[in-house]
């Protein structure tokens, strides 16, 4: 999809539907969080949420001292939901309205978390980009965890279309640089209470 249809349709979803009344939402997003403070266990992670949307997950990670967080989306009404949200904590946040394909990375973050986004990415020159800038922006020795559909997952999220991973698939797409240090199932229940297969993926850069 063009970069700009793909921004349009995300501002349409944000500024048409309420926040549990898309299909992703999570009153609590548990994985993520786990994950993120696994990875981060012994020091004070700089972490980026990539298609971070309206997410609690910043919230999740504000509350518990995390110290150096970024939001990136491509949808300024996604980032402008969860600011308000937010009130002043707000402003302990970085927030990027971007196209993760196309971003230019200003620094290097130590863990790279993506619920539901890179799946979008059904062309191949879209994840070489996105790829590129996981190259640029995450440090030697730091984590990249994706969540992902899984292969028995929904073959579309938010009506498009989205390439389905297990971890192995996942890595053979990011390449030899990334290694699978961890991989679990995630089954999301919707707030209409069907349900997804997810899978997350964590990899350590090595080089
Ligand atoms: C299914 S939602 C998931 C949102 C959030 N990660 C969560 O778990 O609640 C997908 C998000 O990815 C964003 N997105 C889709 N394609 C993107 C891209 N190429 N660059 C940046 N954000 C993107 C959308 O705007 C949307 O907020």
């Amino acid at each position: 999809m063009e970069d700009a249809g793909r921004q349009a349709h995300w501002e349409n979803v944000y500024t048409t539907k309420g926040e549990n009344e898309v299909s992703w939402f999570q009153q609590s997003p548990a994985p993520s969080l786990e994950l993120i403070v696994q990875a981060g266990a012994t020091r004070t992670p700089a972490i980026i949420d990539i298609g971070g949307g309206a997410s609690r997950l910043v919230d999740n990670l504000i509350e518990q001292g995390f110290e150096d967080v970024t939001v990136l989306d491509l949808s300024g009404a996604a980032l402008a939901a969860a600011k308000s949200r937010l009130g002043a904590d707000a402003e302990r946040v970085s927030w990027i309205v971007a196209d993760a394909t196309t971003w230019e990375p200003g620094r290097a973050y130590d863990i790279w978390h993506d619920r539901a986004a890179f799946h979008f990415l059904t062309e191949a020159s879209d994840r070489a980009a996105y790829i590129a800038r996981l190259e640029r922006a995450l440090k030697i020795g730091g984590h990249a965890i994706i969540a992902t559909f899984a292969p028995d997952g929904p073959e579309k999220c938010s009506g498009l279309p989205v390439a389905r991973y297990d971890s192995a698939s996942l890595g053979r797409t990011l390449g030899a640089t990334f290694k699978l240090v961890h991989t679990q199932r995630h089954e999301h229940a919707t707030p209409w209470d069907s349900r997804q297969n997810f899978q997350f993926s964590v990899f350590r850069r090595e080089g």
